[in-house]
């Protein structure tokens, strides 16, 4: 029995969120924030965490730096009880921050990526990545120092039974290539929203882009915000209608779904089951703010569940 259910090697950091601010911002004012949040930021620890929270067995191998801000991202994993056993610690570098400016419709987002850009194939464990049913990678385009050795990676572990998922979210540098072709082919489940699927696929025209996804992968699962997600293998679609949900903040929806989703996912349960606890995650994490602040109250998030899973 392997040790893990889900092991994920990926970014951690804060996310300080400040809300009611002007969409425009004027330099050499001070503008005041009408609300903050200091959450657990990234997606990669948002997933981690949320499935962590939702009962899988999940192992997390990071890079940190030597500063309270790594500390206070790691203990809000320990809380759900992912494994951090693995991580590993830069002397030099400080942990990645994300700032984000909420004005009510489009946001700023600023990061400032620390040591998540420096992890590299010296510091993951493999064995430890291997004792696992299942490896999640996601923020593909950060992981600068990673992306040479991610096809080998993805190789090793695929040779050693595991099935894998990647969520790349955005490429800052909209350059969307960086290998993905060679990383493609040992994707069992790739989990984009709409935007992303047309990056990837290389079209604005999303039924195209759907295609030659599923050409590549056996398994493409897309995030449609307010409309749900929908499931494409080379043989079907499913589609899944949202929760419908009062959103406070939407950050971190995409990886909360991907939590659900692949919580039910590695256990084997029919497809339509599986989008429909990602988009029950989801929407209970939209709720609250950041991406787990709905996932650390258990009493809150298994009231919401209950309340609405009858709606799916
Ligand atoms: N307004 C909404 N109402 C209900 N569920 C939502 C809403 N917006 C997003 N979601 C849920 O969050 C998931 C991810 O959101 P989406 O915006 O598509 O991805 P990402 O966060 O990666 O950009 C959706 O598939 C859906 O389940
Ligand atoms: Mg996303």
């Amino acid at each position: 029995m392997p040790k893990f259910d889900i092991t994920i090697a990926g970014e951690i950091n804060l996310d300080l969120i400040l809300y009611g601010l002007p969409a425009e911002l004027p330099v050499e004012q001070e503008l005041l924030a009408n609300g903050l949040e200091v959450t657990l930021g990234s997606s990669s620890a948002i997933t981690a965490h949320n499935l962590g929270a939702l009962g899988s067995k999940i192992g997390f191998i990071t890079r940190l730096g030597p500063d309270q801000l790594g500390a206070i991202a790691l203990d809000r994993l320990r809380a759900v009880g992912v494994d951090v056993a693995r991580i590993t610690h830069s002397a030099e570098s400080k942990t990645g921050l994300t700032v984000l400016l909420t004005h009510g419709g489009p946001r700023h987002i600023l990061t400032y990526p620390g040591c998540m850009a420096e992890m590299s194939l010296a510091h993951l464990d493999l064995n430890y990545l291997k004792s696992a049913r299942h490896f999640h990678l996601s923020s593909y385009f950060l992981h600068r120092a990673l992306l040479p050795d991610i096809p080998g990676l993805l190789r090793e572990l695929k040779q050693a039974g595991l099935t894998i998922s990647l969520d790349t979210n955005d490429d800052p540098a909209n350059r969307w290539d960086d290998g993905i072709d060679k990383v493609l082919p040992f994707v069992d489940v790739l989990m984009p929203n709409e935007r992303e699927a047309c990056k990837l696929g290389g079209t604005d025209d999303f039924v195209a882009a759907v295609k030659t996804l599923c050409r590549q992968v056996p398994l493409l699962v897309v995030k449609r915000g307010a409309q749900g997600a929908t499931a494409y293998t080379k043989n079907e679609e499913v589609p899944v209608k949202a929760i419908p949900v009062d959103v406070i903040d939407p950050v971190g929806a995409g990886d909360s779904f991907n939590a659900g989703f692949l919580h039910k996912w590695v256990q084997g349960k029919p497809l339509a089951e599986c989008i429909a606890y990602g988009n029950l995650a989801a929407a209970c994490s939209t709720t609250k703010p950041g991406g787990t602040e709905a996932f650390r109250d258990a009493a809150y998030w298994k009231a919401f569940f209950s309340s609405h899973a009858r709606q799916t």
